[in-house]
């Protein structure tokens, strides 16, 4: 039997930090309500020349030299991501002629903040079947880019980053169960009204906003990604006690909050970066995962459970032995 498991992590951020002091210059905000509404600090903004696959770039290096992986050594790539650098080519293939990754399979999925977890657990599917050696899994975004800066019910949310995880074949798990789902009924609570076949000449992506319904995204928030979470415990006979870590989407300390009660899950044990991150989207848990690693608290032969839940709306999970 073949399992996958991470052989090593990375994270990238941009330079500029943009904090809740800034934006109440910006619009009519305060630090105070933006950290007892969302329980952000500051987030990261891309520059004006930065491109997703850059950050994406920056975060592989760091993952591969972590699990002392050469070009040679990928076989795939799988990007997450809502803000590819163009509508095609693929943002995976740029990230592989950017880097110098020899011939593969390389491409991305569109799940909003979920798109890391989808990634996840794709590149889990290929390994498993003996198809795949070495994977390079990214979640990225430069989502500030689709920010209606005037919009303080949503500007003050969002900020950009990549995490990057080097998936590799195992005798052991590694990677225990992955559990992906999406509900189209909830387009209309969160969604960006421009595609290709969609308002692409009369709008122009750049004077298009981010459409949400702040309440109900909440609600529906907390009630999936807490199902989400047991169902993997349930599918795997285990309970919150066997769990070291959860890892969930970074959207707002709030819903990871409530989240948490509503398992029973103690927040100590919950890692947690969307105070300095802001929701990064479908970078959000693979940061996180790389935040926990690298100062210590998550350690090898741990048990992790990554959680998300974005646009869509759709959700998922990946149980694993770190
Ligand atoms: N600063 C000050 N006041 C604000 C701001 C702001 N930045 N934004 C909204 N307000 C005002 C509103 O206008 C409203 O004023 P009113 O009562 O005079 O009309 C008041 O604050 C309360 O607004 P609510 O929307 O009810 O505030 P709420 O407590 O629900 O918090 C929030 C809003 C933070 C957006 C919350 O609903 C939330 O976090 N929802 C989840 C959305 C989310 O995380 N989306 C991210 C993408 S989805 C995902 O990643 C899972």
């Amino acid at each position: 039997m073949i399992y996958s498991r991470i052989a090593g992590t990375g994270r990238y951020l941009p330079e500029r930090i943009l904090t809740n002091a800034d934006l109440e210059k910006m619009v009519e905000t305060s630090d105070e309500w933006i950290r007892t509404r969302t329980g952000i600090e500051q987030r990261h903004i891309a520059s004006e020349d930065q491109r997703t696959s850059d950050l994406c770039v920056n975060a592989a290096k760091i993952a591969m030299e972590d699990a002392g992986v050469t070009v040679e050594d990928i076989d795939l790539i799988i990007v997450g991501t809502t803000s590819p650098d163009l509508i095609f080519p693929n943002i995976a293939t740029i990230i592989q002629h950017k880097m110098g990754i020899p011939a593969c399979a390389a491409f991305s999925v569109e799940a909003a903040c979920t798109g890391f977890i989808y990634a996840l657990s794709s590149a889990d599917k290929f390994i498993r079947s003996g198809d795949t050696k070495c994977a390079l899994v990214i979640g990225a975004e430069i989502i500030t880019k689709l920010i209606d800066w005037e919009d303080r019910s949503t500007c003050v949310l969002f900020g950009d980053g990549a995490g990057a995880v080097i998936l590799k074949p195992s005798d052991e798990p590694g990677i225990i169960s992955t559990h992906l789902g999406a509900d189209g009924q909830y387009k209309d609570l969160l969604y960006y009204p421009v595609g290709v076949s969609n308002n692409l000449a009369a709008a122009g992506l750049g004077d298009s906003r981010i459409m949400m319904s702040g309440n109900e995204v909440f609600k529906v928030a907390v009630k999936t990604l807490g199902a989400v979470a047991q169902e993997a415990l349930d599918a795997n006979g285990l309970s919150l006690d066997d769990i070291d870590w959860l890892i969930p989407h970074q959207a707002n300390l709030r819903i990871i909050q409530a989240t948490a009660k509503r398992l029973g899950m103690p927040m100590e044990k919950v890692i947690q970066t969307v105070q300095i991150h802001g929701n990064t989207s479908a970078a959000s848990v693979p940061m996180a995962l790389d935040v926990g690693i690298r100062d210590g608290r998550i350690k090898r032969g741990q048990t992790l459970l990554l959680e998300a839940f974005g646009g869509g709306f759709t959700w998922g999970s990946v149980l694993l032995k770190y």
